[in-house]
């Protein structure tokens, strides 16, 4: 197998290199090569998205990302962001297929902002579509209106097809696990969801053992804090995706803790955490690796079809929580804190 890592910006180089680490212990024979994205890209070649990367990681069996943005390059005009270089490959690639996990270790329970009752045991799957919707909509831009002010225009789109190619893989996500999808719209309001809706209950008859729910997004928002253990597999679009998988992954605690995978219809997968780059913390060795290393995990369970090596990375973590070690962002009274590259290495010695 050939994995691409893309190490990006600010924490990225790190902790990219921790899971690294593990992959290399698992896989001897798999080969790793690296390319730069985001400011890095700009930096090596004027480019977020250089050609060689973006090249690299067509030929690459699975992609393991960092993290990408600085401040430093909000200067520059929108095409040249960073931010730029990663909506970019997703859409080249087709990634359309974007799995955000929340999941609470039960050692970190008391980690949560939420009451333990509310979050112990919680284990929910967000699917969020990441190539359409009004990220990626035209018309878009800011345009000079005859008055003389200035407009900005994004558009929120789906096609039938766009929708049905992300739906087909959340049910098929939610047979795997508890069988309840609950798909999140607007549709009071907005007609792209009105069509999501009715094209969610029509895939619905193809997967009778899932029982499939609507949810409007506000609601959404309120649930996700209110009772958060009454979802499963929730399905929705790109930008409500977006806002609710930040939400629901702080439930868990940290940010730090929780991985990503963005899949094409071959399961080819881009592998990051869902956290950002976080500048302010970078080249000290504070970070937690722990989202990129169980991001590792999902690229073994999804790409590599070897779900036995993910198992033995995700023990591996929790082995490591449970003897007490904490980065700072989950540290406690009673736990031993330590750096990004000393959990890589404990991780690693426990896997
Ligand atoms: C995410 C991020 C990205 C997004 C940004 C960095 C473009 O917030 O992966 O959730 O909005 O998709
Ligand atoms: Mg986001």
């Amino acid at each position: 197998m050939n994995i691409l890592t893309l190490p990006g910006d600010g924490i990225g180089p790190e902790i990219t290199k921790q899971a690294v680490k593990i992959i290399k212990a698992l896989s001897p024979n798999f080969n790793i090569d690296e390319a730069p994205i985001g400011g890095a890209g700009y930096d090596a070649d004027g480019d977020p998205l250089p050609q060689t990367t973006l090249q690299k990681a067509k030929d690459a069996d699975a992609i393991l990302m960092g993290s990408v943005g600085d401040w430093k390059y909000d200067q520059l005009p929108r095409e040249l962001r960073p931010e730029r270089g990663l909506l970019r490959i997703r859409s080249e690639l087709n990634l359309f297929a974007n799995l955000r996990p929340a999941m609470l270790f039960d050692q970190l329970v008391d980690a949560s902002s939420l009451k333990p009752n509310i979050v112990s045991g919680l284990d929910i799957l967000i699917v969020r579509e990441l190539t359409g919707d009004i990220y990626f909509g035209q018309p878009r831009g800011i345009h000079n209106l005859k008055n003389g002010e200035r407009e900005g225009i994004n558009t929120m789109r789906y096609s039938e097809s766009e929708i049905r190619r992300i739906g087909n893989i959340a049910f098929q996500l939610a047979q795997l696990r508890n069988k309840k999808l609950c798909s999140v719209d607007k549709a009071n309001v907005l007609e792209t969801t009105e069509l999501w809706r009715e094209v969610m209950v029509d895939l619905s008859a193809n997967y009778p053992d899932v029982s499939l729910s609507h949810m409007y997004v506000d609601n959404a928002a309120m649930q996700l804090v209110r009772a958060p253990k009454q979802f499963d597999v929730m399905v929705t679009g790109n930008i409500f995706g977006d806002i609710l998988s930040d939400e629901a992954s702080m439930l868990t605690g940290s940010i730090g803790m929780l991985p990503s995978a963005s899949l094409d219809i071959n399961n080819k997968g881009l592998y990051e955490p869902s956290h950002g780059s976080a500048p302010d913390i970078a080249g000290q060795d504070i970070a937690n690796p722990i989202a990129t290393i169980l991001s590792a995990a999902m690229m073994y369970k999804y790409t590599f079809k070897q779900p036995n090596e993910a198992i033995r990375i995700e023990e591996a973590v929790e082995k490591t929580l449970q003897q007490g070690y904490r980065t700072a962002d989950i540290m406690d009274d009673n736990s031993t804190k330590i750096g990004c590259e000393e959990m890589g290495d404990r991780i690693l010695g426990n896997l």
